[in-house]
């Protein structure tokens, strides 16, 4: 071996008692990267012998590759190695800083209640689909023509003046009262092929109301209607007893009252007897032994005719509840605003199903 082959070959056994050596201090897989090129990167030290090729006779040129070679198979092997047990510890490190206390409790999941007009309306349709009703829902904008005169109140009637609301145009407001799905039902029922027409409709109304405990401009009704042969009060006041008790208790008596309403003749108010005291008079039947829950009748022939339905061969009976109504009077709500305030406080304490 010449002396230029011998000095480059010490360089490179040099080189390779630094880099073993370097190797073993490095702590992480970033040292290890920057040992890689700091001897065999572009301009690593191994690069740098490696450019004396040039200078060496053509025998020698071989030797130097294999040298280099030798060096490459035993710095890949130990930076390996170490890599190994570098990656081992880093992954142990960082399996220590994420751990987790699994001992800490669980967040809770917030549910959310039915608001008490929905559960109260639901309530209600579950007990008139037990006796056969189907449920029909109408349109919140109405037109007048079924809000009001197919209910047997044509314009300029003095009637109209107790239920003002909120016009869009002159013929379409926002109803006043669920009374016009009745004339949407009949038009459409078939009797020849469906029989009877039993339908309750609930839904959201309207009317033009300064806003205070028990009123506001906005709450919800339930209608019912039953149109079929030879029908009498004598079938309203039952059907209207079993609604009594099944929504406020077995012992619950109905009262009817003669009233007034434009789409019903005869037309009643109708009481129940006071769930609070069973009759003998408290403060929520105002010492009357009767609370009033809602208003019904047969319906009126002109009202039948009007919607197509020969009122010599059939008759019917209707009826509107207030679902904010009879949902204040069970659950001694004192304010029916409270209703419509989204007060968590107020909505949460109504956390049942049915009744
Ligand atoms: N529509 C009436 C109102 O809002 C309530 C009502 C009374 C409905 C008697 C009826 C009924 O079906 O027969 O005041």
């Amino acid at each position: 071996m010449n002396d230029k082959l011998l000095v480059v070959k010490e360089d490179v056994d040099r080189l390779i008692a630094t880099a073993i050596q370097e190797i073993g201090t490095a702590e992480s897989s970033k040292a290890l990267q920057d040992i890689r090129v700091k001897y065999t990167g572009k301009k690593g030290e191994l690069t740098q012998i490696s450019k004396q090729m040039k200078d060496l006779e053509k025998d020698e040129k071989p030797v130097l590759g294999q040298l280099i070679n030798e060096f490459h198979q035993t710095f890949n092997k130990t930076i390996e190695r170490k890599q190994e047990e570098v990656t081992q510890k880093e992954l142990a490190a960082q399996l220590a800083s994420e751990s987790m206390d699994i001992s800490l409790p669980g967040r809770r999941q917030n549910f959310g209640t039915r608001h008490l007009l929905t559960q109260t309306r639901e309530d209600l349709e579950d007990l008139f689909l037990g006796m056969g009703y189907q449920v029909i829902e109408g349109p919140e904008v109405e037109l007048d023509s079924y809000n009001f005169e197919k209910m047997n109140l044509p314009k300029n009637h003095p009637a109209r003046d107790m239920q003002d609301t909120f016009y869009i145009s002159e013929e379409v407001l926002l109803r006043t009262h669920t009374s016009p799905v009745q004339a949407r039902a009949m038009e459409k029922h078939d009797f020849e092929k469906n029989g009877p027409l039993k339908m309750v409709s609930p839904g959201k109304v309207f009317r033009r109301d300064n806003d205070d405990a028990t009123h506001s401009h906005q709450f919800h009704q339930l209608e019912g209607l039953l149109v079929a042969e030879k029908i009498t009060m004598a079938d309203l006041k039952g059907t209207l007893l079993q609604f009594a008790k099944a929504f406020f208790g077995e012992e619950r008596e109905i009262r009817l009252r003669p009233s007034f309403f434009s789409f019903t003749e005869p037309s009643v108010e109708v009481d129940v007897s006071c769930f609070k005291c069973g009759g003998q008079g408290c403060g929520i039947c105002k010492g009357t032994g009767w609370i009033e829950v809602l208003g019904a009748g047969l319906v009126h022939p002109n009202v039948l005719e009007m919607s197509g339905i020969d009122s010599t061969k059939y008759s019917g009976f209707a009826f509107g509840v207030g679902i904010d109504r009879v949902a204040m009077l069970k659950h001694n709500v004192d304010d029916i605003r409270h209703f419509y305030q989204n007060d968590l406080r107020f909505l949460t304490q109504f956390k049942g199903g049915q009744n």
